[in-house]
């Protein structure tokens, strides 16, 4: 008998075939709103393998599903498993990296240019008739070429960064990383820092590192004032990662000049949240690795990790690492 499968949003049909083939597969399909609890909890209660995007995986969850062996992510982040609660009932995780590495490094530069270039900003300026000769002065902006870039976090989607910056852009890289990357200063030119001294000679700072324990509040008040005061802020990793409040405060008073952010603290970002009226900030809807192509790529690996998971005899190769 095939194992069952719980997909709690709907997947591509390439990936859906993937699983078919080695699982009994229910999809819900996400476009109506979310799934009721009841029929989750339905679900859960036969599901050996479940599929999700960001559903909290805890202890709640788990209990519900006495059966499930493997959790597969839709994402390279994984933030939303409980990683003791998973470890004691014997639950596999796994993830999808490298697949939307360069699609996320893409969305980086875009903020960054964003930011700088005040596109999104302007974009309304002329879409809402603002735009009259003579404006000049008022639409300048910050140069992104032969900048310092500062890199956060310097896993594969941060020397994605680090290779668009220095061979596109020409920028000057530091970077900071919880270990030292030898290998890629010597590829590619560019050199470590500590975070403090990171932050106090950027001209952008990008903040890429997962979420965990460590990382929680990474930047607060204290590091935004080591920023110059006309430093672009971009944040591609999580909005746990930043202290949002210090963040509002550090972009309305000067301390810092403009912000990107991609994540924040509770999404969808709510009506009436500061950054919807500050103009020095640029906010997308978590859309990192939002192209038709990565979701498509990151959707089928996610389905053959489930079928490792699932069928194999070793370990899947993406299970995340604190569950190995
Ligand atoms: C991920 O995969 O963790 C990204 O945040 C999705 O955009």
């Amino acid at each position: 008998m095939k194992p069952f499968v719980f997909v709690d949003r709907q997947i591509p049909p390439e990936a859906l075939a993937l699983l078919a083939e080695y699982c009994e597969v229910e999809v819900w399909d996400h476009q109506q709103g979310s799934i009721p609890k009841d029929l989750l909890r339905e679900k859960l209660l036969k599901a050996v393998g479940l599929m999700t995007g960001g559903r909290w995986i805890n202890e709640e969850l788990l209990s519900q599903a006495p059966r499930l062996k493997a959790v597969s992510t839709i994402s390279v982040g994984y933030n939303h498993f409980d990683l003791e609660a998973m470890k004691r009932r014997g639950v596999i995780g796994t993830h999808t990296p490298q697949v939307l590495d360069d699609t996320v490094a893409d969305l980086t530069f875009a903020l960054i240019l964003s930011a700088a270039r005040r596109v999104a900003e302007l974009d309304r300026y002329v879409k809402e008739g603002h735009w009259k000769s003579g404006d000049g002065v008022k639409l300048f902006g910050k140069d992104v070429h032969h900048a310092k870039l500062g890199i956060v976090g310097m896993g594969r989607i941060g020397e994605a960064v680090a290779r668009r910056a220095k061979f596109g852009f020409e920028m000057d890289v530091v970077y900071y990383n919880r270990t030292r990357k030898p290998e890629v200063e010597t590829a590619m030119g560019v050199q470590y820092a500590p975070l403090n001294e990171l932050l106090a000679v950027s001209d952008f700072v990008v903040l890429l590192t997962p979420l965990t324990p460590e990382t929680t509040k990474l930047i607060g008040r204290q590091e935004l004032a080591l920023m110059k005061p006309d430093a672009v802020f971009i944040n591609v990793s999580r909005g746990q990662t930043v202290d949002e409040e210090a963040l509002i405060e550090a972009l309305q008073n000067g301390t810092i000049g403009a912000a990107g952010l991609d994540v924040f603290e509770k999404e969808p970002l709510e009506q009436g949240h500061p950054f919807m009226n500050m103009s020095n900030v640029v906010t997308l809807p978590h859309i990192g690795s939002a192209t038709t192509q990565t979701r498509n790529d990151m959707a089928l690996l996610a389905a053959r990790n489930m079928v490792e998971a699932l069928t194999g005899e070793t370990l899947p190769k993406h299970i995340v690492k604190e569950l190995k």
